[in-house]
């Protein structure tokens, strides 16, 4: 018998280097439900490291509704949404958020990721352009490797270099202008209304990716686009139902053609199966609080407030945010790990982040508080923070 080497072995050898940098990360095993105090690899901690902004994830209106989808409709679809796996629950997720995102029409996919990636890989091709911001979400980002098209980056929110790109490009080509409503890593807006004028005055198809806006800015969440009024003015808006939705799924909101063609054409929506029923159900019913229970998005900014001010008073680096998002920079990976873990051990879950993430200077422990964090636990989190953060020198 032949002794075979193994063809994986690189990887071992990255994995490797990984730990000897400090880098290595195990995963994290959430123990119980999806709280802002739960148990995480058998500790107790204030959550900070969730999406679940709203506190959706285990709100009972949609712990029932989804409930009841699984005893009416079962537990999966069996098959994509272009053959057998459209039911009338997607049918009536999608009417709810395009009335919600006052949009035409809209179509659900299986992520935020698939979202975007399926929508910017299937509207461009090799022939056109896609100018983009340099922080866009890595699911952008791969959309647009996917499509062929020619990038163009420009620095982060830099409108006059945007401009700059769009003023060197050769005329009458497709170009689309895309920026995040809320950028993941660091909580700043996208700068909309800016970036809007810039597509109208050269004609460029004006796209937006508000997974961590939808259910955080705009009258009853309903986004950025809505916080900057600038209703009409975005081509393509994609949302997410995995964040402050509190389930699980992307969307794309815009005009009936472009969903009709998305059907078509968004590989991820052709070639992947449709959300079990329960998840449709449960979206339905976190839209219908957003609509009546608004007072969950106060708690949220009122919590929002309140912490970041904590951290700032304490000293810390916290970048430019305008959200629930608040990073910690601490510099390099290692040290951004070393807080994270600090603070693990008094009992705070917030994730540090790094390179690929983030840039290799720039990694942090990353925040996000929730409506449902208490006063109490937030204030616990603050003094963790103080303490870690003193004892690293970060402060
Ligand atoms: C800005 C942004 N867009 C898209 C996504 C993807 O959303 P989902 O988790 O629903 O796939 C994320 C989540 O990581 C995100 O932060």
């Amino acid at each position: 018998m032949s002794v075979r080497n193994d063809p994986l072995a690189f990887l071992s050898a990255e994995v490797e280097q990984l730990r000897e940098q400090g880098l290595f990360r195990h995963l994290r095993v959430l123990e119980g439900e999806q709280r802002a105090a739960t148990t995480f690899d058998h500790r107790q901690v204030v959550n900070l490291s969730s999406n679940n902004y709203l506190g959706l994830t285990t709100h009972p209106r949609l712990r029932e509704r989804a409930l009841d989808a699984v005893r009416r409709f079962g537990v999966g679809t069996g098959s994509v949404r272009t053959i057998a796996g459209t039911m009338s629950l997607h049918v009536e997720l999608e009417e709810r958020l395009a009335a919600f995102k006052q949009t035409e029409a809209v179509v659900v996919f299986q992520s935020g990721f698939t979202a975007n990636a399926g929508t910017v890989s299937s509207i461009l091709s090799k022939d056109d352009i896609v100018v983009s911001d340099e922080l866009n979400h890595a699911s952008i980002i791969d959309g647009c490797r996917l499509s062929r098209a020619a990038i163009h980056v420009f620095p982060h929110k830099d409108v006059e270099r945007a401009r700059a790109i769009l003023r060197g490009l050769p005329v009458g080509g497709r170009t689309l202008l895309i920026t995040d409503g809320v950028f993941s890593m660091d909580g700043d807006l996208g700068p909309l209304p800016e970036l809007c004028a810039l597509a109208e005055e050269f004609g460029c198809i004006m796209m937006v990716d508000d997974a961590h806006a939808s259910g955080v800015f705009g009258r009853n969440g309903r986004g950025t686009i809505d916080h900057h009024d600038v209703h009409g003015r975005v081509d393509i808006q994609v949302g997410t139902l995995s964040k402050a939705i509190g389930v699980l799924g992307g969307y794309v909101a815009g005009s009936r053609a472009l969903i009709d063609f998305l059907h078509h054409r968004a590989r991820p929506f052709l070639f992947s199966t449709s959300h079990p029923p329960a998840v449709a159900a449960a979206c339905v019913a976190a839209i219908e609080v957003l609509l009546d229970e608004p007072e969950i998005i106060e708690r949220l900014w009122d919590n929002t407030r309140f912490f970041k001010a904590g951290l700032k008073a304490a000293g810390f680096d916290t970048g430019a945010s305008e959200s629930p998002i608040t990073p910690v920079i601490a510099g390099d990976g290692a040290r951004a790990m070393q807080l994270s873990d600090g603070l693990f051990a008094e009992g705070v879950f917030a994730q540090g982040i790094g390179f690929p993430t983030v840039a290799r200077d720039r990694a942090r422990v990353r925040t996000i508080v929730t409506a449902t964090h208490t006063r109490d636990e937030l204030q616990f989190a603050l003094d963790a923070f103080s303490r870690v953060g003193r004892r690293l020198g970060l402060i």
